[in-house]
């Protein structure tokens, strides 16, 4: 390739990479603000297959605020029923945990849907840092679970001061980035912290927290710069490892 070739060498795309792995989606149907029709997720499921990822685990709201009628009872029915029809062609291997809002409604002593071994997927508001935040991390490490951060990228109010996010980790919280947050699909600041964070080296895994197939639409073309390929294959093995 000539120098001029390399100069212009185009950023690369999700099909660069290995996904192998999702952690982090909303594509069980009709349970939060996610999916909604089961031929969608199947959809979803279809391209995901397609790009090469092998396990994916779905992750429905749990926050009293908004979906009051989910409980881990009812989401495993409905993820059962739903296992159980997925078309043939659709040989990614499926498993349940889910995200979990963590506000004062939290009760840390449920039993949490966990994902590879006693992970637990929790978030917190975009407009404001949870108040009991350190004190749920603190408690659910107690109880021997490993908390993930879902899209630390996106808690704007951390922008100018990560240290917050870096105690977390340090108190035995890992963090997922969202990859479309490197995208301008949600704000310039977060595009900004996203990188951030991975230069600083603070995440763990990425995950594409899935909504809609629109989305999905916006991870296909997504581009990335080069310069990150080995940072965010790195966290696509971390996914993939949690299922080996
Ligand atoms: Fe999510």
């Amino acid at each position: 390739m000539s120098l001029l070739g390399f100069l212009h060498k185009p950023a690369a795309t999700l099909a660069d990479l290995r996904p192998g792995a999702e952690v982090h989606c909303h594509i069980l149907p009709g349970v939060d603000d996610g999916f909604q029709q089961p031929e969608d997720s199947y959809e979803a499921l279809r391209r995901l297959q397609a790009m090469g990822v092998e396990r994916v685990q779905l992750t429905p709201h749990m926050n009293l605020d908004d979906f009051a009628g989910n409980t881990e009872e009812m989401l495993q029915e409905r993820f059962e029923a739903f296992r159980m029809a997925l078309p043939a062609d659709l040989t990614l291997r499926l498993s349940l945990g889910a995200e979990y809002m963590v506000n004062e409604q939290l009760d840390l002593q449920r039993p949490f849907l966990c994902f590879a071994g006693r992970r637990v997927l929790i978030e917190m508001s975009y407009y404001y840092e949870s108040r009991n935040i350190k004190d749920a991390i603190f408690e659910l490490v107690l109880q021997d679970y490993h908390p993930v951060l879902a899209h630390p990228e996106r808690y704007l109010y951390y922008s100018r001061d990560l240290k917050p996010l870096e105690e977390y980790v340090r108190m035995g919280c890992s963090l997922q980035l969202n990859l479309l947050s490197l995208t301008p699909y949600y704000s310039p600041e977060t595009v900004k912290m996203g990188y951030s964070l991975l230069d600083k080296g603070l995440y763990r895994y990425a995950g594409t927290d899935l909504h809609s197939l629109r989305q999905l639409d916006r991870l296909e073309a997504m581009k990335i710069d080069r310069k990150y390929l080995d940072k965010i294959q790195q966290l696509l093995d971390n996914n993939r490892e949690l299922f080996d």
